[in-house]
């Protein structure tokens, strides 16, 4: 049996990796690790304590005790989702991600290297790259310039990920992926934002001229090559992980206006995001070339279940969609927040 520890275990894309792997590597147990913040729901991994391969630990990746039982037994191999992952929040706050996003990432290999691990996957993402003009992708020797203190955060990261395996040898490697979609996404993101919205007939707020581009890889393609990467990638290198599946925010919002049947009217423009990128497109050749990946979700395809996935998940999104929320979209898309309707 191996013994895989998957911090931010909770959340969208730990959530679909965890049952993928238990799904498809009936011989692995997984230690799912999370402090269950916002966007962590523990509701999304129901049910598989019945595998008798899964067990879950309710702790902080930046608690360096927690850490350290959780490395007891010493697990195969680790993978790290945890972090704060909304850019608009970083925006009106930071401190949380250097303290997850850093700190936890720093906590987290300070353990690792003392454990001989197969590997220690750090799962990033291509805004570490910055913005892209109309032409060119990002490779994985494009400049780090990341423009939020999300992005900055996760390059810190990306960078002490690095550093350890050059320092002390750990076999570590960092993935950087584009717009993730699919099931399990915490509706301040805006695919699940815009589809619940629109699903209580609420407007959907639009950035600026919604003419900024975001590439689109459902997330079930995104953890099949995060599992590729876990076992055969190649410690201290990058892979980039893409669907070449670029598109506006207009065009999107248009598309989920047509899978619901509902039309612009519901279209509320706000005021933009400060430091908006304006465009980001991967290329993931490597991958592909290297370890034999390749993305098999069509988007139509993938928008349509997806929708469909919320509409019959209607209980999962208004329980999330109360409370706490509330607050933040009021804070976030009311008057006078920073992005109020124009
Ligand atoms: P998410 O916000 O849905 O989930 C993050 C999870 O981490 C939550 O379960 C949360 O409770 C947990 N967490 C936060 N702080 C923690 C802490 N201090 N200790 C332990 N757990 C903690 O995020 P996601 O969209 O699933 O993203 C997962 C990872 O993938 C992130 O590192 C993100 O940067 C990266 N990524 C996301 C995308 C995307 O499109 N969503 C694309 C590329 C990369
Ligand atoms: O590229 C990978 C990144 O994708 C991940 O690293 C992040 O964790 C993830 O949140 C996502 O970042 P984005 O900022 O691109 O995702 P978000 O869903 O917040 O926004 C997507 C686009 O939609 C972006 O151009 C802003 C726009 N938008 C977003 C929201 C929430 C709107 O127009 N209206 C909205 O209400």
């Amino acid at each position: 049996m191996k013994r895989l520890l998957v911090t931010g275990a909770a959340g969208f894309i730990g959530t679909n990796f965890v049952r993928r792997v238990l799904d498809v590597r009936p011989d692995w147990t997984i230690v799912a690790y999370d402090a269950l913040t916002y966007a962590g729901n523990l509701a999304n991994l129901a049910g598989l304590e019945a595998t008798g391969r899964f067990e879950f630990i309710h702790a902080d990746i930046c608690d360096a005790d927690a850490v350290a039982a959780a490395f007891d037994p010493r697990p195969w191999a680790v993978i790290n989702f945890a972090a704060e992952s909304h850019v608009d929040r970083s925006i009106v706050g930071a401190a949380e991600f250097v303290r997850t996003n850093v700190l936890g990432t720093q906590v987290l290999l300070d353990r690792a290297r003392r454990s001989d691990l197969h590997r220690f996957v750090q799962v990033s993402t291509d805004e570490v790259y910055g913005s892209l003009g109309q032409e060119g992708r990002f490779t994985e020797h494009s400049p780090l310039a990341p423009n939020s203190p999300y992005s900055a955060s996760k390059a810190a990261a990306d960078l002490l990920v690095r550093a350890y395996h050059v320092t002390h040898g750990l076999s570590a490697l960092v993935t950087r992926c584009s717009n993730n979609y699919g099931p399990y996404q915490f509706p301040e993101k805006v695919i699940p934002l815009f589809v619940t919205n629109l699903l209580e007939d609420q407007p959907v707020p639009l950035y600026g001229d919604g003419l900024n581009i975001r590439d689109w890889i459902h997330v079930q393609d995104h953890c099949d090559a995060l599992l590729r990467v876990l076992e055969a990638g190649v410690p201290g290198e990058v892979y980039n992980i893409g669907a070449d599946n670029e598109l506006t925010n207009r065009a999107l919002t248009y598309a989920i206006l047509h899978a619901l049947g509902k039309d612009e009217s519901l279209i509320r423009p706000v005021k933009d995001r400060p430091a908006h990128d304006r465009r980001y497109a991967i290329d993931s050749g490597k991958l592909r070339r290297e370890l034999g990946w390749q993305p098999r979700v069509d988007f139509a395809a993938g928008l349509g279940d997806t929708v469909r996935w919320y509409i019959e998940h209607e209980p999962w999104w208004r329980a999330i969609k109360s409370g706490e929320y509330r607050q933040y979209y009021e804070r976030q898309y009311g008057a006078g927040g920073v992005n109020a309707p124009v």
